[in-house]
């Protein structure tokens, strides 16, 4: 018998496989899985990251956008908690994922999916939590999003990896957008990881 106490993980044991988390997904990010899977769709952000979505989604009022609906996948999450009143503007370049996005959302009025390029979205900003899931670097770095973000708004910046040194490093080379990110005065923001090999940025606009 292990001498262990009840829930403490055993040396070895991967901290991702340790996370709580009930296996239930909520109905509408079911739908967008299998939307994804009849369109083969796999770039879809990961169920830590979603729920990550949902708390704070739950925390805003107004207006939130996403940069990159794929097939849907991080908007329902995002909808998953969403308070009344608010709403979710999504873009997605690709039109067929954006139908195929758009087709969850069909009898839903605080979702609206366009098919087209992200800058769309300046026209409806600035929004009270804005998820960046599509973009080179240069495209979402910090003066290129800021008027996108109303005082008090979040930034949520995703697919990072987990790195302990200063300044961060990704592929050999300094991550200078994360190191932007986290360093930029108008923002306060942190690097949170959301499974052993994934963090995710959050950045609030002071
Ligand atoms: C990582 S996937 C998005 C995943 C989605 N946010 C989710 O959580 O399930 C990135 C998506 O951004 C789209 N994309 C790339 N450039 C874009 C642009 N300039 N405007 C809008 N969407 C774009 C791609 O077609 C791709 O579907």
């Amino acid at each position: 018998m292990s001498d262990r106490p009840v829930g403490f993980p055993a040396s070895g044991d991967r901290l991702g496989d340790l996370m709580s988390a009930p296996p239930e997904l909520p109905d509408i990010v079911q739908r967008a899985f299998d939307v994804c899977r009849q369109a083969g769709y796999v770039a879809f952000c990961r169920n830590e990251t979603g729920r990550l979505l949902a708390t704070l989604a739950a925390t805003r009022g107004g207006t939130m956008a996403e940069f990159g609906t794929g097939c849907g996948v991080g908007t329902a999450w995002l909808r998953s908690g969403v308070r009344n009143g608010a709403r979710i503007l999504t873009a997605e370049l690709d039109e067929s994922l954006a139908g195929a996005a758009a087709e969850i959302f069909t009898d839903d009025g605080c979702v609206e999916v366009l098919a087209a390029d992200w800058s769309v979205l300046r026209e409806h900003g600035p929004f009270s939590l804005l998820f960046l899931d599509s973009g080179s670097p240069s495209e979402v770095g910090v003066d290129a999003i800021i008027d996108l973000v109303e005082p008090g708004g979040i930034v949520v910046l995703d697919d990072f990896a987990p790195c302990e040194s200063w300044p961060p490093i990704a592929y050999g080379r300094v991550d200078t957008l994360r190191e932007q990110w986290l360093t930029d005065e108008r923002f306060t923001a942190v690097e949170v990881m959301v499974a052993a090999d994934a963090s995710t940025i959050i950045a609030t606009r002071r």
